[in-house]
């Protein structure tokens, strides 16, 4: 439930996709945000490089079979060196805001067991200077996937609350450091999706299985998962209670800026015409949130083995957040698994007992793209918005990441990879749904697209490409595909760029 994310399907009218027509900027509201997205270890490289030490993903990539080819961080598009040329291309494209994140390692090698490293401060610090002169606004994600190796040794990191007290001292950090300058934060990146893929599958460091659902040995029961994100709720709740406190209002002068935490939102529609099936696409995860406690379903299914919170607890996470911040990829159905049957696929049964997959009878939900479980299903993005319309009481929300995947071979022609018409389509067509469902009244302020240049795709590694810039193998030169043109051009379409 909680974990998966499993969204409603309220709101999901059944309507035909609405014909196709040639997005325009002008059918966003004025003042709407047009971004890029990346996060610090997919670009950065320079792995042991300005004091920072080994992190989660430098040692998780290290053993055989966790990322495909082999491949690594260690260099990725080497963006540590080049942020300059890469600040340079973001505002080439024309957008007035970048998503970042900062790298733990880079910035508090040893967690809270040692000093802040000045360089990773000063690099950050150089990074936001050069947006803001460039008049880009930087919207900021504090943790991102990648932890300080210290913290995993020491104590487990995720599994143990101590984890909270790092995390909030690691954001403490940040606004202190970077809060004059940036008004947008995002605590976590996807705690839903990291929490099953690190603690349930075993596909993300530290690779741990809920037995016997995932792929590994290690790990060795499926309360694991819920504890990782019952900690990194409150994790995210302190350091926004602390944003509140002490960096938001009142300290002279002011930050006044906002919060929020980011959620990997997969809509899911229901498999069969079937009201059980409604019911497990219905299984949502975002209330602890603003509600200050887990829905009362997961409490009836998952019984002692959730966490609770104290009356302490709950008061801090009730309306911890300013803003949601809304990853939207793709639309997958779901099928009961409390009612019914479920052998096949039962690795799927612990998360949100529903069944989820993106076929029907032999068809697809929409067009396959090149990662696994995404499928090209742009009335999603209209429905996701208005569902956390309706659920979350029209809270302001940001598109923070939207893109499409392709995978291409090594010895692909390099043309080919440039020619990416097939991605211009996609953010085309989710344009056109999230125009709509602005149009019907919901407040979202922004749209990122996922990502700048093609990076270090986690246990995917290289191959699996999202950007719209190329990035040369040997050169690590970055050249524009046919995407960068086309959302220069759209960016630019009514002459005056919002
Ligand atoms: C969401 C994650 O936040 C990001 O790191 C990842 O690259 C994209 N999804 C694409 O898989």
């Amino acid at each position: 439930l909680l974990l998966s994310s499993r969204f409603l399907v309220e709101g999901f009218s059944g309507e035909e996709e609405e014909e196709e027509k040639d997005i325009k900027i002008t059918d966003f509201p004025h003042g709407f945000v047009f971004g890029v997205s990346t996060s610090a270890y997919q670009i950065e490289g320079a792995y042991l490089e300005g004091g920072k030490s080994l992190n989660n993903w430098d040692v998780f990539s290290r053993i055989q079979g966790n990322i495909k080819h082999g491949d690594n961080g260690y260099i990725s598009v080497d963006d540590y060196h080049r942020y300059l040329e890469d600040t340079e291309i973001v505002h080439s494209l024309g957008v007035k805001a970048y998503r970042l994140s900062i790298s733990w390692s880079r910035v508090l090698p040893e967690g809270r067991f040692g000093q802040v490293n000045p360089a990773g401060v000063m690099f950050y610090s150089n990074v936001i200077d050069k947006l803001l002169l460039k008049g880009i606004e930087p919207f900021l994600t504090i943790h991102h996937h990648d932890l300080p190796q210290e913290l995993e040794d020491r104590y487990g990191a995720w599994l143990s609350p101590l984890m909270q007290e790092d995390f909030v001292h690691f954001a403490e950090i940040c606004f202190k450091n970077f809060g004059d300058r940036v008004k947008y934060w995002m605590t976590i990146n996807e705690p839903n999706l990291f929490a099953n893929l690190a603690y349930m599958d075993g596909k993300y460091p530290p690779g741990r299985c809920s037995l016997p659902f995932g792929n590994c040995s290690v790990g060795n029961s499926d309360i694991e998962p819920l504890t990782v994100m019952h900690n990194m709720l409150l994790a995210h709740a302190k350091a926004a209670k602390l944003y509140r406190d002490h960096f938001q209002a009142i300290r002279l002068p002011k930050q006044g800026g906002s919060i929020g935490i980011v959620v990997s939102a997969t809509m899911f529609e229901p498999l069969r015409d079937d009201p059980i099936d409604q019911e497990a696409a219905n299984r949502a995860s975002l209330d602890p949130l603003l509600f200050g406690d887990y829905p009362p379903e997961m409490r009836h299914y998952l019984g002692s083995n959730l966490p609770c919170f104290s009356p302490e607890e709950t008061k801090y996470i009730e309306g911890s957040i300013d803003f949601i911040a809304v990853n939207h990829y793709t639309t997958l159905y779901a099928k009961d698994c409390l009612h019914s049957n479920c052998t096949a696929g039962a690795d799927h049964a612990i998360k949100g007992y529903a069944y989820i997959t993106g076929e029907r009878d032999g068809v697809f939900i929409g067009e396959p793209t090149g990662m696994p479980e995404c499928y090209v299903v742009p009335r999603g993005m209209e429905n996701i918005v208005d569902y956390l319309k309706k659920r979350y009481h029209n809270m302001p929300m940001f598109v923070t990441e939207n893109g499409y995947a392709s995978l291409e071979l090594q010895d692909a022609q390099m043309k080919n990879l440039l020619h990416d018409s097939k991605r211009i389509e996609f953010h085309k067509a989710y344009l056109a749904f999230l125009a709509r469902a602005i149009r019907k009244g919901a407040d979202v302020r922004g749209y990122f697209v996922w990502t700048l240049m093609d990076d270090f795709e986690w246990i995917s590694g290289y191959r699996m490409r999202l950007g719209m810039y190329y990035v040369h193998p040997q050169t690590l030169n970055r050249i524009p595909k046919l995407s960068a043109q086309w959302y220069e051009g759209f960016l630019s379409s009514n002459g005056l760029n919002n």
